[in-house]
């Protein structure tokens, strides 16, 4: 008794504790059959979070106020280097430092005068609206 258990404390392999204990075959059938189960259920996770991954990955959080005027100023203004990032990537102090680099990167690529004030007050208006809250 003391032998079977010792041999089945964890670390052991489980064919020597099948093979050493009295009631073999129900004993393998159980085991077996948690083996499935745990598999099949494992298999079934990671083909969900796959999708899950897939999902949250690929769809990308759609611009606040679609179709309005500062809208479109902020996405032509800030998406002729890149895709115009969503307002929510910067807190309203962010945004303002970050306008301020691009406006310096725009004239480092020869863009002169690539804000003018109202556009710059428009683009910071919209983006401190939608910003993420907090310091
Ligand atoms: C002249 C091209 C150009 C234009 C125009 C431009 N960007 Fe950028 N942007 C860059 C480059 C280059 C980087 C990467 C280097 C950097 O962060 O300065 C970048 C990176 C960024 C990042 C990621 C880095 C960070 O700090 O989060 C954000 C956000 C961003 N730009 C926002 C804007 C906004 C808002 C505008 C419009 C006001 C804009 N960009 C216009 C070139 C540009």
């Amino acid at each position: 008794m003391r032998l079977e258990s010792a041999l089945r404390a964890p670390g052991v392999s489980e064919a020597c504790s099948v093979r050493f204990s009295m009631g073999k075959n129900i004993r393998q059938k159980a085991v077996h059959i948690q083996k499935t189960r745990l598999l099949r259920a494992s298999g079934f996770l990671a083909f969900l979070s796959f999708f899950i991954l897939l999902a949250t990955g690929c769809v990308e959080q759609s611009m606040p106020e679609p179709g309005e005027p500062q809208t479109h100023v902020y996405e032509s203004k800030c998406g002729l280097c890149h895709k115009p990032f969503h307002p929510l990537v910067h807190t309203s102090v962010g945004w303002k430092n970050v306008v301020a680099r691009m406006e310096k990167n725009a004239a480092e690529q020869g863009m002169v005068h690539f804000l003018n004030d109202e556009e710059r007050g428009t683009i910071l208006e919209y983006l401190t609206r939608h910003s993420r809250k907090g310091f």
